[in-house]
């Protein structure tokens, strides 16, 4: 196994307690072990939830991601969780950890299958993610909020953003529920990202969410052009907006 470094203290220095650490380093053990990663090269992001390196496979650069063990993002979980019908996560913190990510990256899978532009989903472990890297070899995407873009690049961006959150919504039957300009990275295209707290569009507050997240992209949109919120919502509902 080759580490670089700094990789463990990184690690270490970023997680609450042995527990997860341990937690982590098994999990990335295991991948691994059956070659779904060969190294794992730099961080790109700390987040409230989780670490995002980048990492090597045999087929090329991915990206990993590593969530903590974090109190108050727990709550969250098993709030989400017991809405899914996954009850007693509250006694095993770990275990809960591990549906998250799972459902993580279950709903990148059911994504792409529908069109949306996600990372794909390569393999899972315990509370790691394997996906496609999204960027440039040594420069990760930035966010869209970062991204350095002009109104026509932004127009374009837009219109692949309704046409995904409709076949996200219609196709995959999910709404993001934390949709901003924070989890769309942009590399030549706008990617979703962070599909954790997704739900089903079931769920007793999709159409809250579903209206918060038009609401935080439209917020983003209209320092480009003029976009209504509620026409974005009427245009999301009609299934025919997945194909335009
Ligand atoms: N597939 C990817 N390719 C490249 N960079 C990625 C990828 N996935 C995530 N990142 C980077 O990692 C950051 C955090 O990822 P994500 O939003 O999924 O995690 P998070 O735990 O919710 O973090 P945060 O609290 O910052 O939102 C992203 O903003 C992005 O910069
Ligand atoms: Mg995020």
């Amino acid at each position: 196994m080759k580490w670089k470094a700094d990789f463990e203290d990184f690690l270490s220095g970023r997680t609450e307690g042995e527990v997860f650490e341990k937690t982590a380093l098994h999990s990335l053990w295991k991948l691994m072990s059956r070659r779904a990663i060969t190294t794992v090269d730099f961080p790109i992001s700390t987040g409230k939830e989780g670490n995002v390196f980048r990492a090597t496979s045999e087929a090329g650069p991915v990206a990993v991601k590593i969530y903590r063990l974090n109190t108050a993002t727990f709550r969250n979980i098993a709030q989400y969780l017991q809405y899914d019908g996954l009850t007693d996560v509250k006694k095993n913190r770990r275990n809960a950890i591990h549906l998250w990510a799972q459902k993580e990256f279950s709903n990148l899978t059911r994504l792409s299958r529908a069109g949306v532009r996600v990372p794909e989903p390569i393999d899972h472990e315990g509370t790691v993610i394997v996906m496609e890297y999204i960027g440039s070899e040594e420069t990760p995407a930035p966010m869209l909020k970062n991204a350095r873009i002009k109104k026509p690049q932004a127009m374009e961006i837009w219109t692949a953003m309704k046409r995904d959150m409709a076949r996200m919504y219609h196709r995959a039957g999910l709404v993001h529920a934390d949709l901003s300009e924070y989890n769309v990275l942009y590399h030549e295209e706008p990617v979703i990202i962070d599909v954790g707290q997704t739900v089903k569009a079931t769920h007793p507050l999709a159409d809250v969410f579903l209206r918060r997240d038009i609401g935080n992209l439209t917020r983003f949109f209209s320092r480009f052009f003029t976009v209504s919120a509620e026409e974005t919502y009427e245009h999301v509902l009609k299934e025919e907006s997945c194909d335009t």
